[in-house]
């Protein structure tokens, strides 16, 4: 049974102290454990504070990067130097100023013929890599998600086709008009919820509610907020920064 837990802070920065210091803590457990690391990063503005501190000290120190395997939940199918692609915006706060090997970062690549492709290409490269590992049948050992106003998680929004989606673990989305760059990739269900760790980076004022209804299961979440089906292996920790609730 999956373990729930919600922890509220006073600001954007307390709340991402202390998601950097879960990480790290969560990072080097796995490590002691199995030998090695894997996070699927989020997307969005929220979690830019975090990837900025995990790339200070102490941070920088104590994280596991030999070890350590960086994958993606969901990318705008715009080109790496978009102001839009989750990837440049992990790779300016993050990914280049730590000592992480290039060659465990998995970026989805945006950089071929359709979003389709993209989609298939980053669905064979996780299948192939997580069938490699001795821990399968699972995913990530640790999945960032945001979660939109409309109660989107990675780019799966309310009534996608990809919401329905039970064998592949990548897949092409269209976001709503109203969302940043329309065409994505995106992780399914049956890719986050094999994770073992999700953890939600989420909070301001304007997502009060939807947190709320999410977090208390209200107007029947399940049925219409995607972030309410999240259902990993065993833990979803809430990180809430409750500033102008
Ligand atoms: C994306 C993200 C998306 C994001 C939420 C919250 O590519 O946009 O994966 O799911 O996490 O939209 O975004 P903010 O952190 O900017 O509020």
């Amino acid at each position: 049974m999956v373990q729930r837990q919600v922890r509220e802070y006073a600001s954007s920065i307390e709340m991402s102290i202390a998601v950097a210091e879960f990480i790290c803590e969560y990072a080097n457990k796995c490590v002691e454990k199995q030998g090695s690391f894997t996070i699927g990063l989020s997307g969005g503005t929220t979690p830019a504070r975090t990837y900025s501190l995990l790339a200070q000290e102490p941070y920088i120190t104590i994280m596991p990067w030999e070890k350590t395997h960086v994958f993606f939940g969901d990318e705008r199918f715009v080109p790496p130097d978009h102001p839009d692609n989750n990837f440049r915006m992990a790779n300016e706060h993050l990914l280049t100023k730590v000592p992480i090997p290039r060659h465990n970062i998995f970026p989805i690549d945006t950089q071929v013929s359709s979003v389709q492709e993209s989609a298939k290409r980053y669905d064979n490269l996780l299948k192939e890599f997580f069938d490699s590992c001795d821990s399968k049948p699972t995913s990530f050992d640790l999945i960032l998600l945001g979660v939109g106003t409309d109660g989107h998680t990675a780019s799966l929004f309310p009534s996608s086709p990809a919401l329905k989606e039970k064998e592949r673990w990548v897949v092409s989305a269209y976001a709503p008009e109203y969302a940043a760059s329309r065409q994505r990739i995106t992780l399914t269900f049956p890719a986050i919820n094999m994770s073992r760790c999700a953890l939600f980076l989420c909070g301001g004022k304007s997502k009060k509610n939807i947190i709320g209804a999410i977090i208390n299961d209200e107007f029947d979440a399940k049925l219409h907020y995607p972030a309410a089906c999240v259902d990993t292996l065993d833990e979803i920790i809430w990180f809430v920064d409750t500033e102008g609730f």
